[in-house]
């Protein structure tokens, strides 16, 4: 690791940011996963849009993909163990949602019943980056319950003891692993209207 890719972990690592559930479901599947990678990517109120960065390689991503829409939550605090739910292994060996309260009447994508607040996307557009795919989403219905401060990063980490920590590190390398190869392949081919020209 270069001084600077040293530095710049070491950076990250200070961060505490909000953890966000987003869920999906297609004609077969349905499923979820813990991101931080979640944005409000408009200042206009009247026109609210959210911007996810979602690991291509993840059985969430397949379902945004496929279906086109998506739910972003934020956590109560005292929801560590929803989080850990999202976030300990892949939606393609079992099905996340089973014990899970879930909204009854939200169109087809999975809204979580127990949480502090969420929204609810119809994706615009998507960019493959190889590491990651992003999508916009214009936010077509939103609910908040709670008014405290949501459930962030360093405190999850906190509740997660040295087993849970070693999963979540084997699961970070591996992604790491993966994407690796397709970042390496989308800078070989980044499109004519993406590439930076200085
Ligand atoms: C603190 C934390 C933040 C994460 N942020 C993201 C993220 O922004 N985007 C993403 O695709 N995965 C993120 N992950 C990893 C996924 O939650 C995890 O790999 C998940 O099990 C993927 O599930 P799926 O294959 O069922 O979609 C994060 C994990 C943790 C622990």
């Amino acid at each position: 690791m270069t001084s600077a890719a040293g530095k710049a972990e070491q950076i990250f690592r200070i961060l505490n940011r909000e953890l966000w559930v987003v869920t999906s479901s297609d004609r077969d599947s349905r499923g979820g996963l813990l991101a931080t990678w979640v944005s409000q990517a408009s200042l206009d109120p009247e026109r609210p849009v959210i911007l996810a960065g979602l690991a291509p390689n993840h059985h969430t991503t397949a379902l945004v993909r496929n279906s086109g829409r998506l739910a972003v939550h934020l956590l109560e605090p005292d929801q560590c163990n929803v989080a850990w739910n999202f976030c300990r292994d892949s939606g393609r060996a079992r099905d996340k949602l089973e014990n899970v309260e879930l909204e009854g009447g939200v169109a087809d994508t999975p809204v979580l019943t127990k949480c502090h607040s969420y929204l609810l996307g119809q994706v615009f557009a998507c960019v493959e980056t190889g590491e990651r795919t992003y999508f916009w989403a214009d936010v077509v219905q939103a609910e908040q319950h709670s008014r405290l401060a949501p459930l962030a990063e360093q405190q999850f980490i906190d509740w997660c003891d040295e087993e849970k920590k070693a999963v979540l590190r084997l699961d970070k390398s591996e992604d790491i692993g993966v994407q690796r190869e397709f970042e390496a392949e989308f800078r070989q081919s980044i499109p004519d209207w993406l590439r930076f020209e200085e």
